[in-house]
Formats: structure tokens, sequence, C-alpha cells
């Protein structure tokens, strides 16, 4: 009889331990998110939002970038939660925040969400709407791919505040660009690669008018600008322009490579913020392997980064919501 005993709780014990070495296999990480999360609940998902972000790409070749955009600018304030798409009466939200003013796509969200609204309502999230069409708008651009985690739920605040205090500035130096990127858990390596997803879309004249016109108030121009590119410049942005758009790439500005990296080391970087990855060992040493074509890692390494930045403060299992429209808590 104590044999038996024995032998059932031998058994138990390794079951226990079959168990804990298999469920370090899952690909689930700490906070719940993996791979293929609706693959179970809405096998379709990723097939219509990447079906729907190629329309609205056929529709408007320029909405890519501001799509990629926003997935960073969600997941900078709150987390990942999709508090950057939610709406206030008072406006005092996430999208009136002077950063959030120039992005655009939110129609193009709304469309995606209300696509897989329909083949299954109430299941996908919209913070995970913005993580899977960041991926496939860059897909698009020619970019490279990744695996993207999802099962994050929705957020049910936004205030203005948080997205100007925690969206990085152009006017940033490396100091303060990496201390934001830690303060999010993201390290050097990860800014600089991150800031590569400036090889695509536009900046305002707004924002460089400083480097190239009054750098110190004397006026001068930003001494870290190649002298030729900021006269190109100010050819484009003249001293009192508010609107002018410029593409931050230029001649490549559509594409998703590593030319941003190439501009950066030849001192062509667009903000202060891209031309700041210089002014640190650890950064400076990433852009310039990036321009050697035998060295260049940069398009595996955006996917990790990416994935990485896509589980800042996720709210997952009972947290949060599901919201039913993305502008609104339910
Ligand atoms: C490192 C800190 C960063 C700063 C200070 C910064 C700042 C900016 C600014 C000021 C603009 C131009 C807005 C305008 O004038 O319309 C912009 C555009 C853009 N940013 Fe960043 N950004 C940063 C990081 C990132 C990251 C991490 C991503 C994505 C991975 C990203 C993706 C983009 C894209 C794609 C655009 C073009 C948007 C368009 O064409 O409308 N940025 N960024």
């Amino acid at each position: 009889m104590a044999d038996l005993k024995m032998n059932v709780s031998c058994f138990f014990f390794i079951q226990v331990l079959l168990l804990l070495f298999l469920s370090s296999f899952a690909p689930t990480n700490a906070q719940g998110l993996k791979v293929g999360f609706y693959d179970k609940t809405c096998s379709k998902a990723e097939a219509i939002v990447k079906k729907s972000v190629s329309d609205a790409m056929k529709n408007d070749p320029t909405i890519g970038a501001p799509l990629l955009r926003m997935f960073f600018h969600d997941c900078f304030v709150r987390g990942c939660e999709g508090s950057v798409l939610l709406e206030l009466n008072n406006k005092k939200d996430e999208k009136n925040a002077a950063p959030n003013l120039s992005l655009r796509g939110f129609e193009v969200i709304d469309n995606v969400k209300a696509a897989v609204e329909k083949e299954c309502p109430g299941v996908v999230s919209c913070s995970d709407v913005l993580a899977l069409v960041a991926r496939d708008a860059v897909v698009a651009l020619d970019g490279p791919s990744w695996g993207v985690e999802t099962g994050r739920r929705d957020g049910r605040v936004t205030n203005i505040n948080e997205a100007r205090s925690n969206l990085p500035s152009p006017l940033n130096n490396i100091t303060s660009l990496i201390s934001q990127f830690d303060s999010k858990g993201l390290d050097k390596k990860d800014l600089a690669v991150l800031s590569g997803g400036h090889t695509v879309g536009q900046g305002h004249c707004p924002l460089i008018l400083n480097r190239l016109y009054n750098f110190t108030g004397k006026g001068d121009s930003d001494p870290d600008l190649d002298t030729e590119y900021a006269a190109t410049l100010r050819k484009r942005c003249k001293p009192t322009d508010t609107t002018t758009a410029l593409e931050m790439d230029p001649g490549s500005f559509k594409t998703f490579d590593e030319s941003y990296f190439k501009l950066v080391s030849q001192r062509r970087g667009f903000f202060q913020s891209d031309a700041a990855l210089l002014n640190n060992q650890e950064t400076k040493s990433y852009v310039l392997k990036q321009t050697k074509s035998y060295g260049s890692s940069f398009s595996k390494d955006f996917g990790v980064s990416m994935v990485k930045m896509g589980r800042i403060g996720v709210l997952t299992g009972k947290a949060g919501e599901v919201r039913k429209k993305c502008r609104m808590v339910n």
C-alpha cells in the first residue's frame, strides 16, 4: 500500500515537472501576449487587417508612414492600449496634444476595426489593430515583416497632458531621448533602430526652422546639420512657413529601407533628435554599421524592437476591455 502511494505521488510529481518544462516553451510572453492570439477566436483577423491596410494604401500611398507612427504614439503614452484613439467631448484627449495634431490615418483604423468587428464582434482590440496595422504598413512600404504579438486589451483613459509629457520632442538631445526610451523599457539600440522609422514619411517645416535660421539666437544654423543640406532645406522652408511638409528621407521616403542611417551618418538627419544619434557611442556605432552594405541588420532589428515596444504597459487577461468602436469606451 505504501509502495502504491509512493508511486502515485511520484507519478504526479513527474507530471508537474513535465508541465513546468513544457510551459517554459509556450510562446506566450510574461504579459500574456502571443503571436497568433486570435488564431482560434478570429482566425481571419490578421488577413482582414492586411487587406484593409493594403486597400487604404492603394487609395493614399502616403498613409503608411503615419500608421506606423500612430503605434509609437500609442505605446509611449499609458502603454499600447489604444488610448491615442479615444476622443473626449472637452478635447482634453491625447489626440489634441501638440505632437499628435499631425497624426493621420484615424479613419483607416476605424475601417480596419469595422471590418474585423463584422467578422468577429467584440473580439479584436483596438490596441491590437494598431499593432497589426503598423506591421502591415511597413510591409506595404517594402519593409520587413515580423510576428506581431497580440492579446492586448483596450484602456479607458486618455489625457492630453500625458501625451505632452511622454512623447519625445524632435528638439530633444541624446541624453533625454535615451532616458525617455529607458523609462519605457527600451534601450539605446532600440532607440537607434526605431528612429529608423523615419526612413518613411514627412516632417513639417516649423519643427526645423530653428535648425535652419536661428539655432543659438544669433541667426545661425545647427552646426550638426550638413551646410549644403541646410541650404536645400532653407529653399523649401521659409522662416515663416507653418505648413509645408518635407520628406524626411528625400528620394526614398516611400520605401522602408536603411537609407535613413546613411543620411544621419552624413549629418543629414531631418530633426535634431535624428542628428542626436551621432552623439552617443552606442547609437552612433549602430547608425554607422547600417551604412555598410554587409553590416546592415536594420531590417531584422526593426521587427525585434517593434515587438519590444509593443509590450509597453499592455493590458491583458481581464484588464481593460475590447472596445466596440476605437474612438470611445464601451
Ligand atoms: C526617437 C524619438 C522620436 C521623435 C522625437 C520623433 C518625432 C517625429 C516628428 C516630429 C515627426 C514629424 C511630424 C510632422 O511634422 O508631421 C515624426 C514623423 C514620423 N515618425 Fe517619429 N519620432 C520619434 C520616433 C519615432 C518612432 C519610434 C517611430 C516608429 C517606429 C517613428 C515614426 C515616424 C514616422 C513614420 C513619421 C512620418 C509620419 C508622416 O509621414 O506623417 N518616429 N516623428
